[in-house]
């Protein structure tokens, strides 16, 4: 078996890497946009250095062995019976988002979900003539959750779209069934259409969770619904614009192909290459990658529960923290962090200001230098 090593520094820096050359020329360590410090499995390096090696870079179209290790993957990972017609590939999964918001209903109708939320949910409704509404999660026992009454008020005959994000980033939560189908039965009583993003799926890192798509926990509302996913973060390729979306109705696959066309590129053959290197032969990659993300989780959530006044809940997916600061009463977190050397996104963009998100895609020993930066932090302001 080959074993790969997550603990290898890989200079990103000089590389137009965006999450590094936020903090070029400084000491701070970059814990903030969605990408991993990992190189990608040896499988898709193969496979793009074969690509460039052909020496050719016309338009592509997604290769049949890839739809079929899609459509297999979904029926082994998630008992999901797909059919071929059903995938549509997209670049990119917040332009499928934002696809999803203009094909569905009419300029003026509403779109909801629930906050904190990833910052694009925020901002695509508006850019497509729908007005945004919010619902906030709520902690219940230690985990967050839907909150169902505040959720059942907020429909109205102008909702047209609700935006799910499952697992959800930032606070980590992978809906169960019971949620999903109190949401799809909630949706399906307004004649709502679920537009959810699935792109952390691969990453769940509880051991009892499973992810579920919500069309496989409510089959009976999938003409109703677009699911987005991609191997961009679970195989740390999110510069390659690989993504798709799973529309089971026809009718709906027409309304969001039609919302994409003159706008979105075609996809590169790059992102068709790494997406079958990743689907079909990266598996063992993903399985040592959850490892090792399941033992940064640990570390952090150990760290962060014993630096008062700091407090997190347990990650059950994605490689995202959300760390509760509000009892530090900074005025400016981010800046706050920075100058001890912390680079982390704050939680005003995601929805809620008493947060900040660390991004714990790295290497353990950036990990564990992040934890020393950060006891050094909350020493300074207690004095
Ligand atoms: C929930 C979620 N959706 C979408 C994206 C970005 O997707 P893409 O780069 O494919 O547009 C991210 C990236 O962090 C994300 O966390």
């Amino acid at each position: 078996m080959t074993i790969y090593n997550f603990d290898e520094m890989i200079e990103r820096r000089h590389s137009n890497s965006l999450k590094w050359d936020k903090y070029q020329g400084t000491d701070i360590l970059p814990l903030w946009v969605a990408d991993m410090d990992f190189r990608v499995s040896p499988a898709i390096t193969h496979a793009l250095k074969k690509r460039v090696e052909h020496g050719i870079f016309g338009y592509s179209r997604p290769p049949d062995e890839l739809i079929q290790v899609v459509i297999n993957m979904l029926k082994e990972h998630y008992d999901w019976p797909v059919e071929k017609d059903w995938v549509v590939w997209l670049p990119g999964v917040v332009p499928g988002l934002s696809a999803a918001c203009r094909a569905i209903g009419q300029p003026g109708d509403e779109a909801i979900c629930c906050t904190p939320i990833y910052h694009h949910f925020l901002h695509v409704p508006a850019r497509s003539n729908r007005q945004l509404k919010t619902v906030p999660l709520q902690l219940e026992q230690g985990r967050w959750t839907f909150d169902f009454d505040a959720l059942e008020s907020a429909f109205t005959e102008k909702t047209a779209l609700f935006m799910l994000c499952n697992p959800h980033n930032p606070t980590g939560t992978v809906f169960n069934k019971d949620e999903l189908q109190h949401l799809a039965s909630l949706c399906a009583q307004h004649n709502v259409v679920i537009c959810s993003d699935d792109i952390h799926c691969g990453l769940i890192l509880d051991e009892y969770k499973k992810h579920i798509p919500i069309s496989v926990a409510a089959p009976e509302i999938a003409d109703k619904t677009i699911t987005l996913m991609a191997p961009s973060k679970t195989f740390n390729l999110a510069g390659l614009n690989a993504s798709f979306a799973i529309i089971p109705d026809r009718h709906l696959r027409q309304q969001l192909t039609s919302a994409t066309k003159s706008i979105l590129p075609s996809i590169s053959p790059f992102a068709f290459d790494a997406a079958l290197a990743a689907f079909r032969d990266s598996e063992d990659w993903r399985q040592q990658l959850l490892v090792y993300l399941r033992q940064n989780r640990d570390l952090l959530n150990t760290k962060i529960n014993q630096l008062e006044p700091l407090s997190m809940t347990k990650i059950e997916g994605t490689y995202l923290a959300w760390i509760n600061i509000e009892q530090l009463g900074l005025d400016n977190p981010i800046k706050y962090f920075e100058s001890f050397g912390l680079g982390f996104s704050p939680g005003k963009e995601f929805g809620d200001d008493r947060f900040i998100r660390l991004n714990f895609g790295c290497t353990q020993a950036t990990l564990i230098e992040a934890l020393k930066r950060l006891e050094i932090a909350l020493t300074c302001h207690r004095q």
